[in-house]
């Protein structure tokens, strides 16, 4: 179960990492494509909002302690952060495709993790997951 908690709060510095990151591509997308990706980008971050929130609690439920720090979050994050300055579409379509490549990563180990410990409520949450990560990698790659 130790395993199966240290990894859902690895996906959890890394959401809380990337949230910051989407909101700051929101602030400062520059170029032809600002209102497009400036609303994408407030999409994606409300999401991640609800998954933080889901993510922490779920870490409660299973009677562990969610990292609550953002300098917790800044140490053990798996995320790059964005640079504080006006960015192109190109720069952030990259990255935001390969960031959800990674969470799409913690989440396959999360259910794996929790597979093997038998927490069949952390697998089930997963699934959701797999589903919805998977979707967006989908979209992400068509407008390559
Ligand atoms: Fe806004």
């Amino acid at each position: 179960m130790e395993e199966v908690n240290n990894s859902l709060n690895q996906f959890l510095c890394d959401l809380n990492v990337f949230f910051t990151k989407l909101q700051n591509y929101h602030w400062n997308i520059q170029g032809e494509s600002f209102f497009r990706i400036h609303e994408k980008m407030e999409e994606y971050y409300d999401c991640v909002a609800k998954e933080i929130d889901e993510i922490a609690e779920h870490i409660l439920i299973n009677g562990a302690q969610p990292l609550g720090t953002l300098k917790d979050y800044l140490e053990n994050t798996k995320i790059k952060e964005a640079e504080n300055k006006k960015v192109d579409r190109n720069t952030i379509y990259q990255a935001v495709l390969a960031d959800y490549g990674t969470l799409y990563q913690d989440i396959n180990k999360i259910k794996e993790t929790a597979d093997s410990a038998g927490d069949y409520a952390t697998s089930a949450l997963m699934d959701e997951y797999v589903l919805n990560y998977g979707k967006k990698l989908w979209m992400l790659n068509q407008s390559k």
